[in-house]
């Protein structure tokens, strides 16, 4: 009997509204060719005035679980990983958990930024694998649409909106291998949404200054990034008594295809066994890994039996990373 916790189900949904290059052309002092050459960003998709983080949450939710074959009811505890909840409480997770009629389940937020679906992923499996929860949903959802300066090119050009969600639970098959989280609150200028909290609440000083929206040190961020990524990798192949040479798909965050690209050269890995999907979403922070990992089951790139590594970095600083043995049969044409 395997004892692991794995994915028994997956889904992911993206609003239907799409903003190119062009559109940042027109507005701003940037260039489509500048976009894509540093950031491999072609356009991203923006959720409408009425969805909130929950809406799109819902919708991926209900995917996975029917992925799963199974009901809301069988969820015990829904887990989303967000840096935009819908407002400061309740949770987006308890908002969720109405939604689809979860009624049995508890719910909670994760905050862990661009990093948060590895660590609500590596959460779930402990309450799996220790018997206290059978299904756990975790979702990866962010409307980053609402927390961007469209005057601001350095950060306005590379985010985007979407969810992804899985079912996790125990799994007769290979399963969750290996999960490795870390962080450095040192770095939390890099990267952060100064006002809106309690250290710096709303003001007309604080909106007057668009402190309630994102701040990067972008190219901080970037060198952080390129050496985390690889480092982490290779941290939850080893926990996973796995090489190099055993990874058969990556699935990175999607941030920028430079740090994606190096990423894979660390890991001596063809780009054609990572997947990409940043040039139509840009960087969907919690939601980039699960959009992926949905996308990339359902073109037929990932097998059951496959060793997959998921690896993430975001604001905090904080990293995950996790080797998952894939257990759902089917993917294309599904
Ligand atoms: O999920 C985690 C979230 N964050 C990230 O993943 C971000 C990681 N960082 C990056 O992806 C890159 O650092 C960026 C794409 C944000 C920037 O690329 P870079 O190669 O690090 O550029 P840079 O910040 O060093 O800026 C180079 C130049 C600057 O001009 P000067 O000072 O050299 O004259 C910027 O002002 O590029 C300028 N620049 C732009 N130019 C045209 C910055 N943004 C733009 C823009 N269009 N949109």
């Amino acid at each position: 009997m395997n004892n692991k916790a794995g994915i028994l189900g997956i889904g992911s949904y993206l609003p239907e509204k799409i903003i190119d290059n062009l559109y940042f052309e027109k507005t701003m002092d940037t260039s489509d060719e500048w976009i894509k050459t540093r950031t491999g960003i072609s356009e991203r998709r923006i959720a409408n005035d009425n969805e909130a983080t929950s809406d799109l949450a819902t919708k991926a939710a209900l995917k996975a679980i029917k992925c799963a074959k199974l009901k809301p009811e069988n969820i015990d505890l829904v887990i989303v990983a967000t840096a935009t909840s819908d407002m400061v409480f309740p949770s987006t997770a308890c908002i969720v958990q109405n939604n689809i009629g979860a009624t049995k389940a508890a719910a909670f937020d994760m905050s862990a930024a661009c990093s948060g679906f590895i660590y609500a992923m590596t959460v779930a499996k402990q309450f799996v694998e220790n018997k206290v929860y059978q299904n756990v949903l975790v979702i990866g959802a962010e409307v980053l649409s609402r927390v961007l300066d469209y005057t601001d090119r350095t950060t306005s050009i590379l985010f985007g909106d979407g969810a992804g969600a899985v079912v996790i639970g125990n799994v007769e098959f290979g399963g969750i291998l290996s999960t490795y989280l870390g962080s450095d609150g040192s770095g939390k200028e890099f990267l952060n949404i100064p006002a809106g909290g309690s250290k710096l609440p709303a003001s007309q000083n604080t909106i007057d200054n668009k402190l309630h929206t994102i701040k990067m040190a972008g190219n901080d961020v970037y060198k952080f990034a390129v050496r985390i990524m690889g480092d982490a990798s290779l941290k939850a192949l080893e926990m996973a008594n796995l090489k190099t040479c055993n990874i058969d798909y990556l699935i990175p965050h999607q941030a920028n295809i430079r740090i994606i690209e190096a990423s894979a050269k660390r890991l001596k890995l063809n780009m054609d066994k990572v997947y990409v999907n940043l040039d139509k979403c840009g960087n969907m922070s919690a939601a980039s890994i699960p959009v992926a990992l949905d996308e990339a089951y359902r073109l037929g790139k990932i097998k059951k039996g496959d060793n997959v590594v998921l690896v993430g970095f975001g604001g905090g600083l904080t990293w995950g990373s996790s080797v998952v043995n894939w257990s759902i049969q089917g993917g294309k044409n599904e």
